[in-house]
């Protein structure tokens, strides 16, 4: 991998597993400092870093509740007391509360809409508030860079996961809005929509044969995603290589929203 990002400074939420995990990897592993944002899973956040700076990299992890506006202020501030200001940030953490419809809880609804949705409207707040609180920074030629973590359920509607994939469809509107709002400033908002990527959230659809055989017929490339096909895009949207791409959402999903099902059918 490139050293594209050497001295620029990372915050990658709900990185202590899955995706952002991955995403943290592979932002370390192209030159960049990296604040390794967890909820829950200290430890696994703590490996990590640790991990990065015996590879001779620089990380630390910082946990914080993203559906927390307090939380969210103190985070950055840990990130910026430790690094001294941030360039990309990767608004990933989300979670799935799956159900039926009719069954589907008041308070299921608000805890997906409020970590998946309300969570990266405050970390890119705070993003934004940070990038023009201070000069442009040699290492970049944008002023800072946004990346929110969306789905293929942006796009793909999802029987039995409603709230999820309406938090999704919540991303895709916030990511141009705000892309729109900020590029004169010189800050690049974009968003990454994963397909099937083997993480812990979705262990059901690939930890048999059989399930996995089920997967792949919605994936016309023939595998399952890895996180570290997420980093690699990552790096690249916060990387000046992509310094012309504002307001997109990168589809990384072998195929999957591609409606495999008229392959042989319509
Ligand atoms: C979901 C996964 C799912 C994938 C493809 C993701 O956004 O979190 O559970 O496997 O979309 O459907």
């Amino acid at each position: 991998m490139t050293q594209d990002l050497q001295g620029q400074i990372a915050l990658v939420t709900g990185a202590s597993s899955g995706i952002g995990f991955g995403v943290a990897q592979a932002l370390a592993d192209a030159g960049a400092a990296v604040a390794i944002n967890y909820h829950s899973h200290g430890e696994a956040a703590e490996d990590l870093a640790a991990d990065i700076r015996k590879a001779g990299g620089q990380a630390f992890a910082v946990g914080a509740d993203v559906a927390d506006e307090a939380q969210i202020d103190a985070m950055f501030d840990s990130v910026i007391q430790h690094f001294g200001t941030i360039d990309i940030v990767v608004a990933n953490s989300g979670l799935q509360k799956d159900a039926p419809f009719v069954d589907m809880t008041l308070a299921d609804w608000h805890t997906v809409m409020n970590v998946n949705l309300a969570g990266q409207f405050l970390t890119a707040q705070r993003a934004v508030r940070e990038f023009l609180r201070r000069e442009p920074r040699p290492v970049s030629m944008a002023l800072g860079k946004i990346i929110c973590m969306s789905s293929v359920h942006e796009l793909i509607p999802w029987a039995g996961h409603v709230n999820y994939a309406a938090s999704k469809g919540g991303i895709q509107m916030m990511m141009k809005s705000l892309a729109q709002e900020v590029a004169p400033h010189r800050i690049r908002v974009n968003a990454i929509a994963p397909g099937a990527i083997r993480t812990p959230i979705n262990k059901a659809a690939w930890d048999s044969p059989q399930a996995l055989d089920k997967l792949l017929k919605l994936v016309p490339y023939g595998r399952i995603g890895e996180p570290g096909d997420i980093g690699r895009a990552a790096v690249w949207l916060a990387s000046d290589e992509s310094d012309y791409v504002v307001g997109t959402t990168l589809f990384v999903d072998g195929g999957m929203s591609l409606y495999p099902g008229f392959a042989d059918n319509g």
